[in-house]
């Protein structure tokens, strides 16, 4: 949600900024804008739109010079999407130039406040204020500017700004957004995300909360809020960049998903240790299980789905209560939470502002938090007590898939160890279920052989209005997310129903040719999901059946059945979500959707 890009060193800006905004392109955007410095001031080209139309325009005005400049990618909050409400935003006087993530909330104040000192707003954006406000507070000094100007802002920001009258000077700042600068030799960046500058480094220092930074093309000079400088410690990209592109796929996300084996393999081997697992660096200790009252999971989206088949298997194999909630209630809802209990929470971009939110809410009552996160150093994986990363490696495509899967991988290993401590698994048990987990990454590779399967039921089906999806148990979790992932990719309507629920009203909606999709891998619950199949295919669903067990299609059951390996069943949303993902997938491709970068959508959402 919204990308920054800054650069200052030696080269010309623009073609290192428009490559690090494409780099972020995955984050969602409805238009873009540069600016650099030149001799007779700051020079900005915006556009609504694709960084393609960016980059036309740039070349239809005769290219944009200079070594020092800022770019943006903007998700619109405040002011539709639109060339004025593109980012950069200037000052009244020109002088200064701004990029921004997140949401001033007190922009109408300072609006009002700013109209009255007789500064005239051009756009409807929330931003454009930082850019007067800093004219207005202008000392001399960028730092001291930047440091009196925050004090008036409330709400979120990452900012990047450039001053006609420090050419070769970057300064950003911010405030529950992420923001990293990339160290380089004679050349320095700012950006959202690791992607935009690897290119050109792999050295980077995260920006924390309030510090102000100043880059210049040989310098990074961070102080905290109150002017002092702080040492920051240069991080180092631990991988490369070509996992950060399409590598022969046509489509991040088809990428992505084939490269699930790799993603929970690499979560899950180096956790295991002589059959067991070990989190050591989570830090999660069998006292702490020990002592466990509740644990809370909260996320957003996907991740969400991935803690309901958490709930479902921690207290499977732990015995303990799992709540798993939508974050952005759970933080306004005084959730009853203490210190006895454990709070979860899980996150691809660790950035997701509802999320952090949730998660300070169980730390301020005093709950031990610990975070499943993706990216690594985000403000979850800082925040929380401990930390377990997913090793999915970067994610690009708007609609997670790897990193859902490698999140499921890790709260296994939570269950499993949480079941070992509380005396509820047996260390055979344990070794069991090890074993099996260790298993997946190639029962993956197995549930994506159902590709050419799968194009073809999507080729038949991609015209339907709308999907449902049923299960029970974690057959009912998975389908949550097969519905989701649905939804986010080919704009069909579609919704995931309790197998048993459906007969309270739902099924009202079932006629002719409505496409169900059944999820039953759980031998115990097998039967009752299947009468709750017969009772849509009476009423003449087409049904697809994703399964472990050796059934047929059969006209009173289902027309096609995809077979997924099979494994214990508390596992089992690891197979059967693959071949969901893969129908998402080529549903949009059959109905021409944009499959990286679905409309509205934005990979990282940090505002609430
Ligand atoms: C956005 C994305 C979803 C994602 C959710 C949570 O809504 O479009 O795909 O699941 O954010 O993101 P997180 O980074 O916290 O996992």
């Amino acid at each position: 949600m919204c990308g920054i890009v800054g650069y200052v060193g030696r080269e010309e800006a623009v073609p290192v900024l428009l490559q690090g905004l494409y780099k972020l392109e995955y984050r969602g955007y409805d238009s873009a804008g540069v600016a650099t410095v030149q001799p007779d001031g700051i020079r900005i080209i915006k556009t609504k739109g694709r960084i393609k139309n960016l980059d036309d325009k740039i070349q239809q005005e005769g290219g944009l010079q200079g070594t020092c400049g800022i770019g943006h990618t903007r998700w619109a909050t405040h002011g539709a999407p639109s060339d004025v409400n593109a980012h950069p935003h200037q000052s009244q006087n020109g002088r200064i130039a701004v990029v921004h993530n997140g949401i001033i909330e007190n922009f109408l104040d300072l609006r009002h406040a700013l109209e009255a000192d007789g500064y005239q707003m051009r756009s409807q954006t929330d931003t454009e204020v930082v850019s007067h406000l800093l004219e207005k507070n202008d000392t001399g000094d960028g730092v001291q500017t930047l440091l009196a100007t925050v004090k008036q802002l409330r709400g979120s920001y990452a900012l990047a700004i450039l001053s006609a009258d420090r050419p070769q000077e970057l300064l950003c700042t911010r405030r529950d957004n992420p923001l990293i600068i990339g160290v380089g030799q004679g050349e320095n960046m700012i950006a959202s995300d690791i992607p935009a500058i690897i290119a050109k480094t792999k050295q980077y220092i995260v920006l924390d909360d309030n510090e102000v930074a100043r880059v210049t093309a040989d310098e990074v000079q961070v102080f905290d809020a109150q002017g002092q400088p702080v040492q920051k410690e240069i991080q180092t990209v631990n991988w490369d960049i070509s996992s950060a592109e399409k590598g022969g796929y046509d489509h991040f996300m088809i990428k992505e998903i084939m490269e699930q084996p790799k993603a929970v393999r690499d979560t899950v081997s180096p956790r295991i240790e002589n059959g067991l697992p070990r989190l050591d660096d989570a830090q999660l200790t069998d006292e702490m299980f020990h002592e466990l009252r509740n644990i809370h999971i909260v996320a957003c989206g996907s991740a969400l789905h991935a803690g309901l088949v958490g709930r479902e298997v921690i207290e499977r194999f732990a015995r303990v209560p799992v709540s798993a909630s939508v974050a952005s209630e759970f933080r306004y809802r005084n959730p009853i939470i203490g210190k006895e209990d454990l709070c979860i929470v899980i996150s691809q971009s660790g950035e997701t502002a509802d999320t952090l939110a949730a998660m300070r809410e169980a730390k301020k009552k005093g709950a031990r938090t610990i975070a499943i996160v993706n990216v690594v150093s985000s403000s979850a994986a800082r925040e929380a007590d401990s930390v377990l990363y997913t090793w999915a490696g970067p994610e690009i495509a708007v609609a997670t898939t790897k990193a859902y899967s490698a999140q499921l991988a890790a709260l296994y290993l939570i269950a499993i160890k949480a079941g070992l401590a509380r005396g509820t698994l047996t260390e055979e048990q344990a070794r069991n279920y090890c074993q099996q987990i260790l298993a997946l990454p190639d029962q993956i590779t197995e549930a994506l052989r159902t590709r050419p399967q799968i194009e073809h039921l999507a080729s038949l089906y991609h015209n339907r209005q709308s999907v449902f999806f049923i299960g029970r148990g974690v057959d009912y979790a998975a389908t949550q997310e097969a519905s989701l992932k649905l939804k986010e990719i080919s704009y069909i309507h579609s919704e995931a129903y309790a197998a048993g629920e459906l007969k309270h009203g739902t099924i009202s909606l079932i006629e002719e040719g409505t496409l169900v999709v059944a999820m039953a891998n759980d031998p115990d619950l097998y039967e009752k999901t299947l009468s709750n199949v017969k009772s849509v295919k009476a009423r003449g669903a087409s049904v697809i059946m994703v399964t472990d067990q050796d059934v047929e299609a059969d006209p009173e059951i289902c027309d096609f059945v995809v077979k997924v390996p099979t494994c214990d069943p508390a596992l089992s949303a690891s197979l059967s979500i693959v071949p969901m993902q893969l129908f998402s997938y080529y549903m949009g491709l059959f109905r021409g959707c944009d499959i990286d970068k679905p409309r509205n959508l934005a990979k990282s959402v940090t505002v609430e």
